[in-house]
């Protein structure tokens, strides 16, 4: 696949002193859902910022859609929508007048079809009259997508786009975010909500401190998460494994009383019914079995704690 962004050993540091980008890189995918998570405070909004125009970076290149941010601000902002982490709107425009304000701020000729087509997409024609002030807080964030869209963009930034909204409307959310991708959009969203990233991305970047630590495709990431283990207990203890069960890679553990088995959940065969059926065969008695799973949670803690 083609990028459609391409970051290259980015650098932010504040007026402050805060350096709060070190040597990004990164490619994003033209129709990719990217998933960009990391805790409060990691450089998720300084780096969308960055690639939206509105941050100038310390140094680094930043490209969209092949041009670079800095020397062709206007062809870049021209095919990226961005839906800010803030709400902040129009409070007493209508929802159609407001959307169509940010279609010409693009200098794009008004298109009323387009407009319709998204607002009927996020629930929104029927409102379109109604002053945004009138709005509820899921209605307003849904407005500040469509304002994102009103110029057409090949580009979506969704700056947490759920956070503090209600389950049922992240469930709507995700629904419109799958939507556009399937119109062709490219998707770039931060969160810290790994259910969010499990569910749309595909694929994840975790970023802490400035830096990204890793970035991945979903289905590695849940194959990993597919990696159980089963810690089986047994009465007395033993210091070798028997030779009937070398074939299992058991770890020995706790001094010989515990048995450790690696195996994962997505393959057909996990292959505990038979390593039970052979450890009985060995005369070695069971006390207690326990089962560990690996999250995407697990993952990212493991590397936030790095
Ligand atoms: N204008 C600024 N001047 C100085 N420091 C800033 C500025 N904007 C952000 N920072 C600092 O840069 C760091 C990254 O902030 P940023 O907003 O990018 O984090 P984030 O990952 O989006 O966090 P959150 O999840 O809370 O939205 C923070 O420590 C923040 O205090
Ligand atoms: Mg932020």
């Amino acid at each position: 696949m083609k990028p459609i962004i391409s970051i290259n050993s980015l650098y932010k540091t504040y007026k402050s002193g805060f350096k709060a980008l070190e040597n990004i890189s990164l490619d994003i995918n033209k129709g990719e859902i990217f998933a960009l998570l990391g805790p409060n405070g990691a450089g998720k909004t300084t780096l969308i910022s960055i690639i939206t125009g509105i941050t100038i970076p310390t140094s680094g290149l930043v490209k969209v859609n092949n041009f670079d941010v800095i020397k062709n601000p206007i062809n870049t902002k021209s095919v990226i929508g961005l839906v800010p982490q803030e709400v902040a709107i129009e409070p007493f425009e209508t929802v159609l007048s407001s959307v169509k304000f940010s279609r010409g701020l693009f200098g794009k000729p008004q298109n009323s079809d387009y407009l319709k087509k998204i607002l009927k997409q996020l629930s929104l024609w029927d409102k379109r009259n109604t002053k945004i002030i009138e709005l509820s807080g899921g209605m307003k964030r849904r407005v500040l997508i469509a304002k994102a869209l009103s110029h057409e963009p090949l580009v979506l930034f969704l700056d947490e786009p759920t956070a503090g909204v209600d389950v049922e409307l992240r469930k709507d959310m995700w629904g419109i975010i799958r939507s556009l991708k399937e119109n062709g959009v490219t998707i770039i969203l931060t969160t810290h909500y790994i259910e969010e990233a499990e569910d749309l991305a595909d694929r994840v970047g975790f970023i802490n401190n400035g830096k990204i630590s890793l970035i991945e495709n979903k289905k590695q990431l849940i194959e990993k998460m597919g990696k159980k283990t089963l810690s089986i207990h047994i009465n007395n203890s033993i210091k070798n494994i028997p030779n009937n069960l070398k074939k299992y890679k058991l770890e020995i553990s706790n001094n010989g009383a515990t048995l450790i088995y690696n195996y994962n959940i997505n393959h057909d065969k996990t292959g505990i019914t038979r390593l039970l059926n052979d450890l009985s065969n060995e005369n070695i008695i069971l006390k207690d079995i326990k089962t560990n799973q690996s999250s995407l949670e697990d993952i990212f803690v493991d590397i936030v704690g790095k």
